[in-house]
């Protein structure tokens, strides 16, 4: 029997562990690259994933990779605090823009079978509706830049022969999410609090929206093998969710533990995005569909951080 070895770096955090674990529950083999600390971290949901710790930034990483007919490699690798990316920006540069080009050139002399990168909504910039992959890149963050950055030494690689995808990701939520980072995704922040405080405090007001994907249908699309002309796709829901509602369901979600929940309005920081939600069309003309909706996936998603917050 043939086996199906794939790489995926960043496979110790939320998205690439919910990856890695999919891939090698399918019986295939998994490999994933990841800081010595985080692999560490994820030993007790390893069980036969094969680990290489260290760090994307630095070339002799890649090249102390195993040799391996490589099925597919997934390049997840970043920093992905928006606080470390303003207070710290080289950081993000080491790490998402010297990585991305480490893994590129790796990619090009191992020819994996395809090579799949996880960018960002951040690379439109600010606000807006709707928005389809044709809309021009207009970073306004670090971080944004790093990622658009990037996916030009995926177009390299790409040009270059390897079959490649970038997926530009909304706001990915689900279990395995990092719930004590407050400075970084609406909905684990809010859940945070909601399961551990007696208020949520909502920085900005309530029309604000964004665009919710649960963390299973974002696996789903990354384990597409690219065909076709299209290879920047968007991966949301498609549907804008204002925080007032999210809230509401939030509230709902954690009901049985915390009934008595308030919600507080605080003053909002600067930069913060207004509002933004994606065209699907590209991908849903590779016939992948969301597969659970937010009230699932927050369902689904309460029980984790229970566990991840230690609530009683
Ligand atoms: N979560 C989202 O909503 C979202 C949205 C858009 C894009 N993305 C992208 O998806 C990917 C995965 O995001 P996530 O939410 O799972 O984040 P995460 O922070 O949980 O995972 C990132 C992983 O990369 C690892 N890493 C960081 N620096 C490294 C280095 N120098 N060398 C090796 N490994 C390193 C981290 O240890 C972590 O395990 C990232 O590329 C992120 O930019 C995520």
């Amino acid at each position: 029997m043939s086996t199906n070895n794939y790489l995926v770096t960043g496979g110790a955090g939320f998205i690439g562990g919910t990856l890695a674990r999919r891939l090698s529950a399918l019986g295939h083999s998994v490999t994933i690259l990841d800081l010595p600390e985080k692999i560490e971290m994820a030993k007790e949901w390893l069980g036969t994933i094969e680990c290489c710790a260290g760090n994307v930034a630095d070339p002799a990483t890649f090249a102390s990779l195993p040799k391996k007919t490589w099925t597919a490699a997934f390049h997840l690798a970043a920093q992905t605090s928006a606080r470390i990316s303003e207070e710290k920006p080289g950081i993000d540069i080491d790490t998402n823009v010297k990585g991305a080009q480490n893994f590129c050139d790796w990619a090009r002399k191992s020819r994996p079978g395809f090579a799949v990168f996880t960018s960002s909504m951040a690379v439109y910039g600010w606000s807006g509706d709707n928005i389809s992959e044709d809309q021009h890149p207009k970073p306004v963050s670090v971080y944004g830049v790093t990622k658009s950055a990037s996916e030009h030494f995926f177009r390299i690689l790409k040009e270059d022969g390897v079959p490649t995808r970038i997926y530009r990701l909304f706001n990915v939520y689900g279990p395995g999410q990092d719930f004590f980072n407050l400075s970084q995704g609406m909905l684990s922040i809010f859940l945070a609090q909601a399961l551990t405080k007696p208020e949520i405090l909502v920085t900005g007001t309530f029309d604000r929206y964004r665009d919710f994907v649960y963390v299973d249908d974002v696996v789903e699309a990354l384990m597409l093998k690219p065909e076709g002309e299209e290879w920047i796709l968007n991966v949301g829901n498609g549907i804008p969710v204002r925080v007032g509602p999210l809230l509401d369901r939030i509230v709902k979600a954690v009901s049985a533990w915390n009934p008595d929940v308030k919600v507080r309005q605080v003053e909002s920081h600067r930069g913060d995005v207004f509002g933004n939600y994606a065209n699907i069309d590209r991908l849903k003309a590779t016939g992948w569909r969301p597969a659970i909706d937010l009230e699932q996936g927050l369902l689904l998603t309460v029980p984790d951080a229970r566990k991840a917050l230690g609530c009683k």
